[in-house]
């Protein structure tokens, strides 16, 4: 018998169709869900429920057949930047390369100029608008990379606006420092001081900071070499800092494999990935963070190895690789969409790609991406009856409210 002063749960969601990404018991059509604290205190069918649903809490919100997922997790994205680059949309459409524009200044580098070129105060504006669509497709975390400042003040410039962007918005943000995004022009013809300056002047004030979680490397033959990156992974770990690897993207560098073998907590992009790659990853449950964005966006021909990543049982993460160049996209369930339509997916492994393994790719899977008891109260409402639903229509917005225990006080 609940005593009726003392309830015993702050709120309780109740006539839901559940999606909680866990194995075990992956749907529960007609329930319920308890939050206490910011946690999940109990989730299960509604007729399991111990009392009636007003003695348990003060808060009772019906959810009147809605579905539910875990919050989304936007697990790769640049959504810290200046400017925009239609015109290299445009120049690709008449048949002109991602390298090739690269190679002429453009790409990466003509952001990092548009980056450098706004105060803090235009750059968090900007922003804060591409967050807010992100957010209302879904997304309760996020991660986001620094990498168009290129220089120590303007890459520390985009890891406060990301910190300021994390309190405004009370969204948690995955910061990654990726000043290992490209050569700054200042330094094309000196790379290894480049290198040096990463790894002996800025891992070091990030890591002793706390200004980012995770360092990332553009491992590419217009990146960064093998070497090199081998070197700012090594650095990286030194300083206690998780690794992500930009990886074999737009050739077969080995880096996925080398990312692996450091441990790092995901490797991303990986379409010319080879089966040693994967092997590696496997072995050392790298997550494979796939952007099939990028892939629309670059009209790519060569699939990432969706078949050898299962068959290894390499788990799948998908991601918007919100940015400028490659991906200006901001709606994570329209990347669900082109998981499915582009790579194959099955419409759960693509929510899995943005739930439970995201959460692995961002080390957060005890806390995050699934809707089991003790884990965050992130999650995402619907309104839909069925999940495959939010993965099939595009241009609508299904989000009916997110809840974000980034919200609550403890
Ligand atoms: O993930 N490949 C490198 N980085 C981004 C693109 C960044 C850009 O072109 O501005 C990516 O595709
Ligand atoms: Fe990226």
């Amino acid at each position: 018998m609940i005593v009726n002063m003392e309830k015993k749960f702050d709120t309780i969601w109740i006539n839901g169709a559940f999606t909680t990404c866990e194995p075990d018991h992956p749907f529960i059509q007609n329930g319920a869900m308890a939050v206490t604290n910011g946690k999940i205190a109990w989730i299960g069918n509604m007729v399991d429920l111990q009392s009636t649903p007003e003695l348990l809490s003060h808060h009772v919100k019906d959810l009147q057949g809605r579905c539910v997922t875990p919050g989304l997790i936007d697990c790769h994205t640049h959504l810290i930047y200046g400017g925009n680059r239609a015109h290299e949309f445009e120049l690709r459409l008449q048949g002109a390369s991602y390298e090739e524009i690269a190679r002429a200044n453009g790409g990466i580098q003509s952001t990092v100029n548009a980056t450098r070129s706004l105060s803090e105060e235009m750059l968090f504006e900007q922003s804060a608008n591409r967050l807010q669509s992100l957010m209302q497709s879904g997304v309760t975390t996020i991660e986001i990379k620094s990498g168009y400042g290129l220089d120590w003040p303007n890459e520390l410039k985009m890891l406060r606006v990301a910190k300021r962007l994390e309190e405004t918005f009370s969204i948690k943000i995955f910061k990654t420092f990726l000043a290992a995004h490209t050569f700054p022009s200042e330094y094309k013809n000196n790379q290894e001081k480049y290198v040096d300056l990463i790894c002996e002047e800025m891992i070091p004030i990030v890591a002793e900071s706390s200004l980012a979680d995770a360092v990332d490397v553009f491992c590419e033959k217009i990146a960064f070499n093998i070497t090199q990156t081998e070197r700012i992974f090594k650095t990286a770990k030194k300083y206690g800092l998780a690794i992500k690897c930009h990886a074999e993207q737009l050739s077969n560098t080995g880096s996925a494999a080398l990312a692996a073998k450091y441990q790092a907590l995901s490797a991303d992009h990986l379409e010319y990935a080879s089966l040693e790659s994967i092997k590696t990853m496997a072995e050392s449950y790298t997550v494979a963070v796939l952007l099939p964005g990028a892939f629309y966006y670059l009209r790519e021909k060569k699939l990432p190895p969706i078949e050898l990543l299962r068959q290894y049982h390499v788990p799948i993460a998908i991601a918007s690789d919100s940015n400028p160049g490659t991906s200006p996209i901001l709606s994570l369930t329209l990347i669900l969409n082109m998981a499915c339509t582009l790579f194959g997916l099955t419409p759960i492994e693509a929510l899995h790609g943005v739930t439970r393994n995201a959460a692995k790719a961002l080390g957060i899977e005890k806390t995050h991406g699934t809707l089991s008891v003790g884990k965050n109260a992130d999650f995402a409402v619907w309104n839909v009856n069925n999940p495959i639903e939010l993965i099939y229509y595009i241009g609508n917005n299904p989000l009916y409210c997110t809840s974000r225990s980034q919200n609550i006080v403890e």
